[in-house]
């Protein structure tokens, strides 16, 4: 038997035994290494006499295929081998109990902010957001509010730095200013969010939130305004009819301005919208002011709408009986659970219950 017959069946016997991926590398590195023995066979084809070397050249190039083909069939094999073992090991046993899972909840100011928005943006509102910390000039100047407002005083607002150019935003008004500066009339945006005052009781805190709406363009007036907030009210609480009052009142950045009333009356000590002959402030708003739409670079000759400023937190607390504004931002895990709303609806039976 030729030499590299000997090879080939010394080798194609090796790979029958049973071998790990290593072993069967170093086969590959004695066989098609540099100093390999079909390598080494490679390098005598030049020795070889000139009528034996296409034969001989033959018969190597077809030993070299047949064991390359046996080496990766082993590593296949080897593969699999190991893939079965694996299934076999980590076998999945379905019939064990579940683990029992934690489930969030959503806070009732985030659901009414959801609420809020998707009512709005149903009649073409886009919503926008603006950062807590403002400077003064979009929180007051902007908006046209003068420097001995009381809204500028210490006691009411919190301040970060003494020269007061920056400050926690006491309203999302400053939100208008920003969405006008940064485009071209028309607006028609809501800018939910955080403010601040300086004010602590039980329908006070000191964070709370209001959602800003902000309707530009050529033809509107008080009527779309009316008609406006007369809509979303009804779609908030889910009623047929309304009782709405608006009573004059001031705003440095509205001409006219108003406050919002809606009535209610309370029945089996609960509240009942729409009925009764009690009233309840929820919003300021009023025409926006030429001076705000000029400082936005707004020609207000050309240009004229609405502003609204809703308090969110209130609208909440009447949706769903809550009665102490406080206990929103008290992080009482027990409070969260009874108020808050289901991320998903999971059916309680899968609801894990590790509390
Ligand atoms: N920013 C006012 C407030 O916080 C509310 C408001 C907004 C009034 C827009 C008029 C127009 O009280």
């Amino acid at each position: 038997m030729s030499d590299i017959k000997k090879i080939k069946d010394e080798f194609i016997n090796k790979l029958k035994e049973d071998l790990d991926l290593n072993s069967v590398n170093q086969i590959k590195t004695d066989l098609f290494g540099k100093n390999g023995k079909i390598s080494n066979e490679f390098k005598k084809l030049g020795s070889v006499s000139a009528e034996d070397r296409k034969k001989f050249a033959s018969d190597l190039n077809l030993i070299k295929d047949e064991l390359q083909i046996a080496i990766s069939n082993k590593i296949k094999d080897i593969e699999i081998k190991e893939i079965n073992l694996k299934l076999q090991n980590e076998k999945i046993d379905v019939t064990l109990p579940e683990r029992s899972f934690f489930q969030g909840k959503i806070h009732p100011v985030s659901q009414v902010i959801d609420e809020i928005s998707s009512i709005f943006s149903e009649i073409g509102f886009n919503v926008e957001e603006g950062p807590d910390v403002e400077n003064e000039y979009n929180n007051f100047t902007a908006l046209n509010t003068p420097d001995n407002h009381p809204a500028r005083d210490m006691h009411d607002t919190f301040y970060l730095d003494v020269n007061k150019e920056y400050l926690l935003r006491t309203h999302t008004s400053p939100v208008q200013v920003r969405t006008m500066l940064k485009g071209k009339p028309p607006f028609k945006i809501i800018a939910p969010g955080r403010t601040y005052r300086s004010d602590s009781d039980q329908t006070h805190a000191p964070m709370f939130h209001q959602v800003e709406g902000l309707h530009i363009d050529k033809n509107i007036n008080m009527g779309h305004l009316k008609g406006c907030l007369n809509y979303f009210i009804k779609e908030f609480f889910e009623v047929d009819k309304i009782k709405m009052r608006f009573r004059p009142s001031h705003f440095p950045f509205t001409e006219p301005s108003a406050e919002v009333d809606i009535g209610y009356k309370i029945k089996d000590e609960k509240i009942v919208i729409g009925e009764g002959d009690k009233w309840l402030e929820i919003l300021g708003c009023g025409m926006v002011h030429p001076n705000v739409l000029r400082n936005v670079k707004v020609d207000p000759s050309k240009y004229q709408g609405y502003a609204f400023g809703i308090g969110i937190d209130r609208l909440a607390m009447l949706k769903y009986g809550i009665n102490d504004l406080r206990s929103f931002f008290e992080t009482d895990y027990r409070w969260l659970n009874h108020f808050g709303f289901d991320p998903l609806d999971v059916p309680s039976s899968y609801r894990g219950l590790s509390r």
